[in-house]
């Protein structure tokens, strides 16, 4: 399950294999993308060991201040699983490179690694299995320095305009950080561990009838169309996967389990609970980057937006015998949309049969998990007023954007707006003007959620700008959203607060973590000066 990253140089393929993702005896294989772990010692020439692929990719462990190098080879093929929109801007736009020529593009970004610039993965890093480069590309093998406290981060792809496809087929992955501080709870049995501790993806998929992945192959509707697959707004798949195998049962003991839990789906947001309520208890022990002050037992649903996480304990414990459904209830898309539709709003099933280990100990949890709530306690340098706009392209597609309140919406081309001094702290405050929940990714950092609060404006309908805003009473964040985080729901109608501390120089991106969005134009570069 876990493949050990203990400090020093590992090497991880990308490349095609054939899961089965359906299961139920219907014998059909998937065509996937993963990562395989090619272990290498020193720095010779690589080996040509085996490594074996699979989706999601090998959950690789680091330690805080260990650093790792890793080198990322693409291996995948010279064509796509999926239909790509080349018509976006995407890593080949204007290159001349095409996929069945040079291969398929791919960058490999760690999400919320405190990462140097040069090994973040920006999305113009790119390279290709037959050596075509993307304009900001330095090299394949990407340095984490590890320096942050024990997290939940996964890997996964963040190329050009095709993110969403080739994290779609399957490239992504879980990244533990530990620390001595999370060792010495594991260690004196204050959280549960070893087979008790346990990571799942969750992300929505569509399949042919022969087992492929399927994903819409659609036109835009528009008279000046050039042909071929249309990026779509969204994309929701009614098969839910978790760990790559579709509506899967995870026999248990009656006992405590520590469950992280990530939403690696392109769009789909998740409401989950057992059934509308929790009749075991769970307990919210931390966000995306770290530990919550003190453990938070769930009263209600857990909203979990794409690319977020959360770190749980979940007590099976009297239960023996029984059988639970992760549910989810949420809207397509947040929060306004359609209703779930069956069979989206089953996740998957716990079974407590299993005998318990009595040999283990049960663990307690400590009463406060980090010495006090989490802040950026920095007086800010500056507040930001950031705007999310639903644009058009020259198509009449819908086109997310990012902006400035003051300026309108941008363009990922567009030279940067955000610029944070070195080592110093700023409130970004979030402007919804579109009718769907956002979640905001900022690379490289770890923000505190403020809080969140109405808002009226007059708006521009050509630029997006705002003026006249009228901020209503803030709403201070659910106790869910109070640790470390690096995500955050936006929620329409809305202005979201974040603050957070720019502590490494270079150039990075923030974006919505929609993957439809963020291949669509909702993501911007921003420079830490
Ligand atoms: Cu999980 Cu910039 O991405
Ligand atoms: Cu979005």
């Amino acid at each position: 399950r876990v493949d050990a990253l203990g400090g020093g140089d590992q090497t991880l393929v990308m490349g095609p294999t054939r899961q089965d993702l359906l299961g139920g005896g219907l014998g059909l294989t998937t065509p996937v993308w993963g990562f395989g772990v090619r272990r290498r010692h020193g720095g010779g020439l690589s080996s040509a060991g085996p490594a074996p692929v699979s989706y999601p990719g090998p959950t690789l462990v680091a330690h805080r201040d260990r650093p790792v190098r890793v080198h990322w080879i693409n291996g995948l093929p010279h064509r796509h699983l999926l239909p790509v929109d080349t018509t976006i801007h995407w890593a080949f736009a204007h290159t001349g490179h095409t996929i069945e020529r040079d291969g398929v593009p791919a960058v490999v970004h760690l999400h919320g690694g405190h990462t140097e610039p040069d090994s973040d993965g920006h999305p113009d890093a790119w390279y290709t299995p037959g050596g075509a480069v993307g304009p900001r590309f330095d090299g394949t093998r990407f340095h984490y320095d590890n320096s942050q406290e024990a997290a939940t981060l996964w890997y996964h792809d963040h190329t050009l305009g095709i993110t969403r496809l080739n994290v779609y087929a399957g490239l992504a992955g879980f990244y533990l950080l530990r620390d001595p501080h999370e060792l010495s709870l594991i260690e004196h049995h204050r959280l549960p561990s070893g087979p008790y501790e346990l990571e799942l993806v969750i992300q929505d998929r569509m399949f042919h009838p022969d087992g492929r992945l399927a994903y819409p192959d659609v036109p835009a509707d528009s008279p000046d169309w050039p042909g071929g697959p249309s990026v779509q707004p969204e994309f929701f798949g009614q098969v839910i996967l978790v760990n790559g195998k579709a509506w899967p049962y995870l026999d248990v003991e009656p006992r405590q389990y520590r469950l992280r839990l990530l939403n690696g789906s392109n769009s789909r947001f998740y409401r989950l609970s057992a059934g509308g309520r929790w009749p075991f208890p769970v307990t919210l022990i931390g966000t995306e980057l770290g530990f919550l002050h003190r453990p938070h037992p769930l009263d209600g649903p857990l909203v979990l937006a794409p690319g977020e996480r959360v770190d749980l304990v979940v007590d099976f414990r009297g239960l023996e015998g029984q059988a639970h459904t992760l549910t989810n209830d949420a809207p397509t898309p947040f929060p306004d949309g359609d209703p779930v539709a069956p069979p989206a709003d089953q996740v998957m099933r716990f079974r407590v049969n299993r005998a318990r280990d009595e040999r283990v100990p049960e663990p307690r949890l400590p009463r406060t998990l980090r010495r006090g709530p989490f802040r950026i306690p920095r007086p800010p340098a500056r507040t930001r007023r950031l705007l999310l706009f639903e644009g058009t392209d020259e198509f009449g597609r819908m086109k997310p954007l990012l902006g400035t309140v003051e300026r309108g919406a941008l363009e990922w081309s567009d030279p940067v707006t955000e610029d944070p001094g070195l080592h110093t702290a700023e409130v970004w405050e979030i402007f919804n003007t579109t009718p769907d929940t956002h979640p905001i990714h900022l690379h490289l950092v770890r923000f505190q959620v403020l809080d969140r609060a109405p808002f009226t404006a007059d708006q521009d309908p050509r630029t997006g700008a705002l003026s006249n805003i009228a901020v209503g009473q803030p709403q201070q964040p659910d106790a869910t959203e109070r640790g470390p985080k690096d995500t955050v729901p936006a929620p329409p109608g809305q202005v979201t607060r974040i603050k957070a501390l720019f502590d490494r120089r270079g150039l990075y991106v923030w974006h919505c973590h929609i993957l439809e969005h963020e291949d669509h134009e909702m993501m911007r570069n921003y420079r830490i000066r």
